[in-house]
């Protein structure tokens, strides 16, 4: 078979099955494309590129003035960076090169490692991001409890995939890592507030008010939810005065503690730390269920495997004199 003929060959295998006239690239596009609604990759690199100008004077003035005081706050520069670019996402609604430019510059680190933080946390957004970012636990145990199904109809419903903006600018959907908050699965995050055992249908009411503009309050936290941007400005250090508002830990939260507390349960007999902060706070009671005493800071926390006139364990030997028989004997050298 000639090269002429084997190139013809494999054109035809791409074609089967299409009568695209317009050739290889366009039937690929149609194999390839994604579902709308599926589990598909994030889409980093791929949103349409926007061009951004520089800051204005008066703008450049206030950002340059927050950034230097983000700065300040660490002895070395470059632990700011985190919150640097926090701050230039509160201004820009995402990290824009003009952003990260000047992140970099008051980290005092490359432009270059400043996007390899900003492409690293997903909280950093390197294309436009919605007023407000929802996000679906789906790991595992919200998946389970109902997370999947969240996702689902919400991605139908907003018509929008992972890491996608609904037309009117207004939500950005996301699927999310699990929050350490599976006491209260399956949870969906707005802006990183929760809204705890959500439904398909509690969902969408969600999305739907913040949509329509109407005040959404999360189920923990602040008692109105904010912007991405206001949410952003508050990573960056600057305190929207919401921090003490709304409970913080529920019931299904504190069970354990309760559970603990009814038997008796002492962490400070493992952890001397603990035992003392407990003190210090007045909560701790020394003694276990059956009403023997704990031991203190620095106190041995068990004899039971001490052999009668000797040390509780290995660790309690008195190193022998180097090159000695009681040495070699410790380190099991033959005598
Ligand atoms: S799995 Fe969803 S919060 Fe832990």
């Amino acid at each position: 078979m000639s090269q002429t003929q084997q190139s013809q060959q494999t054109q035809s295998v791409r074609h089967a099955g299409t009568t695209d006239p317009a050739g290889p690239a366009s039937a690929q596009a149609e194999v390839y494309q994604f579902h709308p609604h599926g589990f598909d990759a994030p889409n980093y690199g791929t949103q349409e590129q926007v061009e951004v100008e520089g800051y204005d004077d008066a703008t450049l003035a206030r950002l340059r003035r927050e950034a230097a005081q983000v700065a300040g706050r660490y002895p070395q520069a470059r632990s700011a960076l985190l919150p640097l670019l926090h701050l230039v996402q509160s201004y820009d609604g995402y990290v824009t090169t003009r952003g990260l430019e000047l992140a970099a510059e008051f980290a005092q680190v490359s432009t270059a490692e400043a996007a390899g933080v900003a492409t690293f946390y997903t909280q950093y957004k390197r294309h436009p991001n919605g007023r407000y970012l929802v996000g679906v636990c789906t790991n595992t145990l919200c998946a389970i409890m109902g997370g999947d199904q969240i996702w689902d109809e919400l991605s139908e419903h907003l018509d929008v995939g992972h890491d996608e903006t609904t037309e009117d600018g207004v939500i950005t959907l996301e699927r999310i890592e699990c929050n350490a908050a599976c006491d209260y699965a399956p949870v969906v995050m707005a802006n990183w507030e929760f809204f705890d055992n959500m439904t398909p249908e509690s969902a969408k009411v969600l999305v739907d008010d913040l949509r329509a503009g109407r005040p959404v309050r999360p189920t923990r936290g602040p008692d109105r939810l904010t912007t991405f941007t206001e949410m952003s400005r508050v990573l960056a250090g600057f305190t929207d005065g919401l921090a003490d508002q709304g409970p913080s830990a529920g019931a299904p939260s504190l069970l354990g503690l309760g559970i603990a507390r009814e038997q008796g349960w002492d962490q400070s007999a493992t952890d001397g730390t603990t035992q003392e902060s407990d003190e210090q706070a007045g909560t701790t009671e020394r003694s276990g269920a059956g009403g023997e005493a704990h031991p203190g800071p620095g106190e041995k926390h068990s004899s039971a495997e001490a052999p009668a006139g000797g040390p509780a364990s290995a660790d309690e030997v008195p190193d022998a004199e180097p090159g000695t028989a009681a040495d070699d004997a410790q380190k099991g050298n033959p005598q």
